[in-house]
């Protein structure tokens, strides 16, 4: 069954394009617009401007089926009558805020063709009372036309984005317009067939539970690096640590695992955000703020890491830094831990040559280059650091560098190689939140 009413996405990023192609899939009619044309020519060729496993087959079985089209001009969107805003809230530099200036455009773009009664849902993640003032907007600027604004945050993780468009652990829906609500839910339809919980509110308690989930999860992510700079010191060994911890229950045991921090285009930003407007409204978030304290920090200790492998003197050596994207299976490399680690690095005068599978990085530091091979980037190596879990760099023959590296010494901060010391043993393997004098 095809449905027939029309959809508009407005925002073809990594959100914005999953959501599109995934409703497309669903045999919804979309619209997917995007400001920028280079993005929109590669889309209308079939080609996505972003790496997502699975998502060029997709995007070419909705293409073909006729059920996806992409443009640049708002006014080809306005037989829609729902309008999915996913465009970017990124940090704003100057105050920590999420700057919502691509929201509030493309807003307007839309109360420009929207017909009477359309529904803009805000699929951005943004803070706390946005929506309200949104729908204040909409009515200021098409008073007749009762537009109305539903929050509907996003919860996908990038490297499995698809597979989390078809079986998301819950649908969050907010809003004070119930017919308006009902529209969205029939649209998601195929999630409430196959039993997706579905969390009806406010927009309030919608927009807070995003920032709150990824509050949390950050919370996780920088609590086990922490315990693990005590294992790391004191003894024990953080996975095992992890794994007992996790089993409860009560806690799970995702997100323990120890690392380099997070990063990545979400988690730095939001928890700033949701900090930022916290402090605004005198209800300071001490937890949340330690934890971006903590990981801000994480960048030295894993510096100090570095020195316990290669000596106080770091200036001149060569490090090979495997992984640039912020994590596995995507090219996204914003707010990465890698960016951070390889600056810090460079800070000291080392000479880094990073490699990624999909993620590209440039800067203009001269010691720094991108390789376009693990070969290359360990090529006269003192140090091979491994960053990102990439399959790639688990599944790696390091045995076969043995000979073009400088110095015969790994650190690898995701544990990855951990299963084949043995083979490994040539190499002089260093890991964090380990003690090797533990017994
Ligand atoms: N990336 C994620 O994993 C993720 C997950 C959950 C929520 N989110 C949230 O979703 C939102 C989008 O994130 P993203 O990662 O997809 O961003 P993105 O930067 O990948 O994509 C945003 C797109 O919007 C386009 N755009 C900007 N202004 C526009 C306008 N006025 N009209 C049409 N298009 C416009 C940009 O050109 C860009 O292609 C953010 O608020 C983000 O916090 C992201």
């Amino acid at each position: 069954m095809t449905n027939s009413s029309s959809i508009a996405v407005i925002g073809a990023g990594y959100v914005g394009l999953i959501q599109a192609v995934g409703l497309a899939k669903q045999e919804h009619n979309v619209l997917c617009i995007d400001v920028s044309e280079e993005r929109v020519n590669q889309l209308q060729a079939g080609v996505p401007p972003i790496y997502e496993e699975g998502l060029e087959d997709l995007l070419g079985e909705v293409i073909e089926a006729g059920r996806i089209s992409f443009s640049l001009d708002i006014i080809t969107a306005r037989d829609c009558n729902t309008f999915f805003i996913a465009v970017g809230t990124p940090t704003d530099d100057k105050t920590g805020n999420a700057n919502l200036s691509y929201l509030y455009s493309a807003i307007e773009d839309v109360s420009t063709i929207a017909p009477n009664g359309a529904v803009v849902v805000v699929k951005s993640t943004v803070p706390i009372g946005t929506c309200e003032r949104l729908q204040n907007r909409l009515d200021e600027l098409v008073p007749n036309k009762k537009l109305a604004i539903v929050s509907n945050p996003e919860f996908l993780r990038e490297g499995r984005a698809i597979q989390d468009f078809f079986h998301p652990e819950r649908v969050v829906l907010g809003g004070n317009n119930k017919n308006a609500i009902a529209t969205i839910r029939d649209i998601y339809s195929a999630f409430d067939e196959a039993g997706v919980p579905f969390v009806v509110s406010d927009w309030f308690s919608s927009e807070t539970i995003k920032y709150a989930a990824n509050a949390f999860l950050a919370m996780k992510v920088t609590f086990i690096n922490e315990i693990a700079n005590l294992t790391q010191t004191v003894g024990g060994d953080i996975e095992t640590v992890s794994k007992g911890i996790g089993l409860d229950s009560r806690i799970g045991e995702q997100f323990l695992r120890v690392g380099p921090g997070y990063g990545g285009s979400c988690f730095p930003k939001d928890t700033l955000a949701l900090a930022t407007m916290a402090r605004r409204h005198g209800v300071q978030q001490q937890i949340l703020e330690a934890v971006i304290a903590v990981n801000d920090n994480r960048r030295y200790m894993i510096l100090r890491r570095v020195e316990d492998i290669l000596g106080q003197n770091l200036r001149g050596l060569r490090v090979a830094v495997l992984g640039i994207a912020f994590k596995a299976n995507t090219d996204d490399v914003r707010d990465s831990s890698a960016i951070s680690i390889i600056h810090t690095l460079l800070d000291e005068g080392m000479v880094v040559k990073a490699y990624d599978p999909m993620a590209k990085y440039e800067n203009n530091d001269h010691n720094y280059t991108q390789s376009t091979s693990i070969e290359d980037a360990m090529n006269g190596a003192d140090l091979t650091l491994i960053v990102t879990e990439w399959e790639e760099f688990k599944d790696y023959d390091y045995n076969s560098q043995l000979q073009s590296v400088q110095q015969a010494k790994i650190l690898d901060l995701r544990l990855s190689l951990k299963p084949r010391q043995l083979e490994l043993a040539d190499w002089n393997l260093n890991f964090i939140g380990i003690n090797s004098d533990t017994k």
